[in-house]
């Protein structure tokens, strides 16, 4: 299961009972439940995103992490800082951070403050413990949130990282904030760790900004980053089949490119409109990856592992009833979102 913030923990990020109802009703069959991006930092958070900042949000992470291995399947926590893309109205006054002083391409974006050198080891220091508390609090792994335009992809991106020290200035540079992040959550799994750990990292292959991340960047990040015992990747699209953003002229999927690339090496996550089983098999199929994440397919249809298990392709829920919210197990705050954007999950009243 794809990583979905639900918006439902409490204010201080603790985790709900809604939220636990949702992820164990979804836990089944599936093989991994990435759970929605928990800040690393108070100023990193969306809000009412789950909370790994300190040690106080072990034991609720920990029943997070039972009600998902309840039925079986591993429990991921997804760890993140939200950096630029962060309001001060979410952070209660506090100005959002970034690698640079650069606002969002977005409207009304804010300015963000660029950290200074020493609060960005004081940063990657915090994805560090934010692992070791994963692993405290019972997950079966962690997965570096470095897509989606957050904290970890805003230092690797020339758009948001103008810096000229260590953390910027070149394409090699732009990879220290990515890089040390890896080498700290990897040393707080060997410290820490009992049994074996699963350590993924996400990331978005390109981004639309002028300058922005190519494929090219990415697949240079992707042969520096696989050395550290990373388990997988995972290449977080839109669309599945998806070939550039940037590039229209280049016209071959980017799966394909990155299992080509680096997906020899290390095993890669596809996601993106994954509706129906003929969906993950063609993908599969077509560029050689090993692994699929489904989001708001299990939002709409949470048995739908299950249903293709048992031949019951035919019986897969294709949109979701009003009425039928309640069996669905869906938290009040995360209905209200997901209805307030248009085309994003197909509801009917
Ligand atoms: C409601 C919602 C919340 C999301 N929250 C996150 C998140 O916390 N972390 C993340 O990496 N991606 C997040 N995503 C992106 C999904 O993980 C996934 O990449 C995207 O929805 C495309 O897959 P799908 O078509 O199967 O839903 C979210 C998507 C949705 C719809």
């Amino acid at each position: 299961m794809a990583p979905m913030t639900t918006s439902s923990s409490f204010e201080n990020g603790m985790i709900t009972t809604d939220e636990r109802i949702y992820y164990r009703r979804r836990s089944n069959g599936v093989g991994a439940v990435l759970t929605a991006c928990a800040h690393v930092r108070e100023d990193g958070k969306f809000a009412s995103s789950p909370n790994v900042s300190a040690d106080k949000y072990i034991k609720s992470l920990s029943k997070l992490a039972q009600s998902i291995q309840s039925t079986g399947s591993k429990a991921i926590l997804q760890i993140f800082h939200v950096g630029r893309m962060g309001t001060a109205s979410t952070l209660r006054g506090v100005q959002p951070v970034s690698a640079s002083a650069i606002p969002p391409l977005r409207e009304n974006a804010e300015v963000p403050r660029a950290l200074p050198e020493e609060e960005v080891y004081e940063l990657v220091e915090a994805f560090g413990e934010a692992t070791r508390r994963a692993i405290e609090a019972g997950f079966d792994g962690v997965e570096l949130h470095g897509a989606n335009t957050y904290l970890i992809q805003q230092f690797f991106s020339p758009h948001s990282n103008r810096r000229d020290d260590f953390w910027g200035g070149s394409l090699e540079k732009r990879m220290n904030f990515p890089i040390e992040v890896v080498k700290v959550a990897q040393a707080a799994i060997e410290e820490h760790a009992k049994k074996p750990f699963i350590f993924g990292y996400r990331l978005s292959p390109e981004e639309l900004e002028e300058p922005g991340i190519t494929i090219e960047d990415t697949i240079a990040l992707m042969n520096r980053l696989k050395i550290f015992n990373l388990d997988y990747f995972h290449i977080s699209l839109g669309d599945i089949f998806t070939s550039s953003i940037r590039d229209s002229k280049n016209t071959t999927p980017i799966l394909e490119i990155l299992q080509k690339e680096v997906g020899k090496d290390i095993p890669l996550i596809g996601v993106g409109q994954v509706a129906t089983p003929d969906d993950a098999v063609k993908a599969m199929n077509d560029f050689g990856i090993p692994l699929i994440a489904i989001g708001r397919q299990l939002i709409v249809d949470p048995d739908w592992v299950e249903k293709v298990e048992d031949g019951e392709e035919e019986t897969i829920l294709t949109e979701i009833k009003a009425s039928n919210r309640e069996a669905l197990k869906i938290p009040d705050a995360m209905w209200e979102y997901v209805r307030s954007r248009p085309n994003w999950l197909p509801i009917v009243d």
